[in-house]
């Protein structure tokens, strides 16, 4: 990406020449000896700390390239270095490249009093330069090896740039696709979003946290982001106890248990509360109940927010709020640095407070080896080997074939035969290099994916014709800059492209959302074709229906007509660097499509938000009467349900057991299906489980995923797959948020969709 701060770059030019001249090295880096733990060094080193070197610890500034929230106010990049070598800053966010990172490590290692190594965090979301599929996508996939391995491909690449520290993974649960940063998430379901995060934690921060290609992750954003009022950004979440621990919590608490090293609060306030000031959430449950011992940082100058929130007067009461409330480092808010030595000094703040978020901090730089090396992860050499290096594509392919999902295959008109078959590829985002990167990829360069027109001319060059028919957007898109969507008809353009269809025996269109219409600060009100699309839809559905539809888009769309009309759909998101080839390979046959929707699809965007693991209310059923729960202008079900995806071949589930049907509270339930592949593909499935408690103290969701297995099977073949049910499973939270399992009957669904019909039933007596 482009970067748009030339301003500060000077600057900061001028900064370094200035640091140049200052102080020779110190030598004040070996803390302690190697057989001390690193809570024996942590002590030490906080007993030579001044409050103001705490508090420093404790304030995260951005760098002076790329900016990912209101760009800080003019003029204090000089302040920045100046803090920098007081000791002042102990993370920058940023900062990347070797030199770069260097640069600032050198600062604060060498002319600073105590050396204290800085720790370089950065939003490494779905890859660094080489692009995985967007974490939406990702999830889709089901396949946790690949999702763990794509993590640890952004981690080696980011770690080569001079990165230890990535903001990411983020594990809020949404229900309400409007919400931009959908895309950034694992969907609406806190199972399956739990073993997302403790994948991707792990591909991040690896089996040791101290190699020079493992960073440390950060699981955000704490809490209930996800749930924003209206999908609106920013906004106000209302939530009740027992969606707030059934739902929100657990995907942090798994990522917590998967040893994440930090979390990062939230824009939001929670039940009136802002959470970056929530001590419930970050000194009660998280570092409490759950024992967490990484640190928390606010998220960008969400401790500033707290002014605007309404939950303090100024900046010495946001400092006072935030830091007793537990949020440990203060990001780009200029609050703590600010005002909380005075604080400290002034009694009104304990000196306990800093010392245990220091202590925290402390901790994952000596586990990331800082101490050690704080130049480990800026070796240019390393740097070149292994930024955008051909495995690295490879496994970026992988992941994003894994991660389109069928939506609809009516006419078999998938896949495309490999020749003898005019092919007519449509659409504003058929040929676009761009937007299949998606949001998120500061790190990566413009027009760098494989457009799909590119992946298909792989294939057969010569029956394959393009056009575009329309644009989706006008004039450059930015990450910083709202997307500017076109609206203005070429007839000349659009009659081409019908000319086109007329004469191809398949159409095959690329429509959806431009990359940067999802993200952060990108929630919509219509969850519809973006500009002109439904109408080239349309008109090329009028001249030619074999079309197979290929969704590139960053949240659910309400795409009801298309539903309808069109025979093929393919639900192919955002998939990153290789999208055109992963999409290519699907489309002719050389990846059996296996995904599966993380996020429920709605017929319109009136039923958001809309989930599969919805209450029963008291009036679920259909009566001769009005009087049920429902809408008079639309159907209740979604277009397309959680964990919906199909094959090129076909799936039959027979032989559902369980062992036994009355269980106690602390028995095993072993459950078994047999799955076999009636079509003529080899192909995989994802066998979900649900189960429904049927009467409890807090009613419980008609359905809840409890288990999920994705295996490949050969035509013709079966496999058992066996779940195992313990109360971790059967159990819920009540409103007290305590974790229990009642008596009573249980429903359990088996099959390849949320929608399964395939029932059993079992009691706990
Ligand atoms: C704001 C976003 O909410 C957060 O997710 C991100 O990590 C920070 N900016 C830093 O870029």
């Amino acid at each position: 990406m482009k970067h748009h701060l030339r301003k500060t770059t000077l600057i900061y030019g001028a900064a370094l020449l200035f640091s140049g001249c200052l102080s020779e090295k110190k030598d004040n880096l070996m803390i302690g000896t190697k057989s001390e733990t690193i809570s024996e060094k942590i002590t030490q080193l906080l007993s030579k700390m001044t409050i103001e070197e705490k508090v420093g610890q404790m304030n995260q500034y951005n760098g002076f390239w790329d900016v990912t929230g209101p760009a800080p106010k003019g003029g204090n990049a000089k302040t920045k270095y100046e803090h920098l070598k007081k000791g002042w800053v102990g993370s920058m966010l940023n900062v990347r490249g070797t030199e770069n990172v260097r640069e600032v490590q050198r600062i604060a290692v060498q002319e600073t009093r105590l050396g204290i190594p800085l720790i370089i965090g950065f939003d490494v979301i779905h890859g660094y330069k080489t692009l995985s599929p967007i974490p939406l996508a990702e999830a889709a996939s089901w396949d946790l090896k690949a999702i763990e391995n794509s993590a640890r491909v952004a981690a080696t690449e980011a770690s080569a740039a001079g990165i230890n520290w990535t903001f990411a993974p983020m594990v809020d649960i949404s229900r309400d696709a409007r919400w931009g940063r959908v895309m950034e998430g694992a969907g609406e379901d806190p199972y399956l979003g739990s073993k997302v995060a403790q994948a991707r934690v792990k591909g991040f921060q690896g089996d040791d946290l101290s190699k020079p290609n493992t960073i440390a992750a950060c699981a955000k954003h704490f809490a209930a982001y996800g749930f924003s009022e209206a999908g609106k950004e920013y906004n106000t979440v209302d939530i009740g106890t027992s969606t707030l621990h059934n739902m929100v919590l657990p995907p942090f608490k798994a990522a917590v248990n998967a040893d994440v090293k930090t979390l990062m609060n939230s824009f939001n306030e929670l039940n009136g509360v802002p959470v970056t000031g929530s001590s419930y959430l970050q000194r009660d449950i998280l570092k409490g109940k759950w024992n967490f011992n990484g640190f928390v940082v606010s998220d960008w100058a969400s401790i500033n927010e707290l002014i605007s929130w309404g939950r303090a007067k100024d900046k010495k009461e946001a400092a006072e709020i935030a830091a007793t409330a537990g949020s440990d480092m203060d990001m780009e808010g200029y609050v703590y640095v600010e005002e909380l030595a005075k604080l400290v000094k002034d009694g009104v703040v304990k000196e306990e407070i800093l010392d245990d978020a220091v202590r925290r901090i402390l901790r994952v730089k000596f586990e990331l080896g800082l101490f050690d090396d704080p130049f480990k992860y800026c070796d240019p050499a390393n740097e070149k080997e292994n930024i955008g290096n051909q495995k690295h594509h490879e496994a970026v392919l992988d992941v994003a074939k894994k991660s389109i999902v069928l939506l609809k295959n009516e006419d078999n008109l998938l896949p495309l035969k490999k020749e003898g078959q005019k092919i007519a590829l449509i659409g504003p985002l058929a040929n676009d290099k761009n937007s299949p990167l998606g949001s998120w990829r500061l790190a990566s360069d413009d027009n760098t994916a494989v457009s799909v027109y590119e992946g298909m001319q792989k294939y057969d060059k010569n029956s394959l014709t393009f056009e575009k028919g329309i644009d989706l957007v006008v004039g450059d898109v930015a990450f910083t800059q709202p997307v500017k969507i076109n609206t203005s008809l070429n007839v000349s353009e659009i009659n081409k492209a019908i000319q086109t269809a007329k004469n191809a025996d398949v159409v095959v269109m690329v429509l959806g959302e431009h990359g940067f219409q999802s993200g952060e600060a990108r929630s919509r009100t219509t969850l519809d074709l973006p500009g002109l699309q439904q109408e080239l839809l349309e008109k090329v559905y009028a001249v030619n229906k074999n079309i197979v539809l290929v969704l590139n888009n960053g949240r659910p769309l309400a795409i009801e007509w298309a539903a309808e009309h069109i025979p093929t759909i393919v639900e192919a998101w955002q998939l990153g660097s290789q999208s055109g080839n992963a999409i290519a390979q699907v489309l002719y046959g050389d990846y059996n499509p296996s995904g599966k929707l993380p996020m429920t699809f709605p017929r319109n965007v009136g039923q958001v938000p809309i989930y599969y693991n919805y209450k029963n209310t008291g009036r679920p059923n259909q009566e001769p009467h009005v009087f049920w729960s429902h809408y008079i202008d639309s159907e209740n079900t979604p277009l397309f349900p959680f964990g919906h995806g199909l094959s090129y071949t076909t799936f039959e589930y027979n032989d559902f057991k369980i062992n036994g049907s009355n269980f106690s509270k602390n028995d095993s339930i072993k459950v078994s299906v047999k799955v076999t592949n009636t079509g003529t593909y080899e192909g995989k499935e994802v066998v979900q489980l649900y189960i429904r408690d049927l009467v409890a103290s807090v009613t419980r969701p008609v359905r809840e995923l409890k288990g999920f297995e994705l295996i490949n099977l050969a035509p013709g073949t079966s496999k058992v797959v066996e779940f195992t049910l313990t109360k971790d499973e059967l159990g819920f939270y009540n409103n007290n948020g305590d974790f229990i399992v009642e008596t009573g009957d249980f429903e359990i669904f088996i099959g390849g969709s949320s929608a399964t019909t395939l029932k059993e039933t079992f009691s706990i007596k």
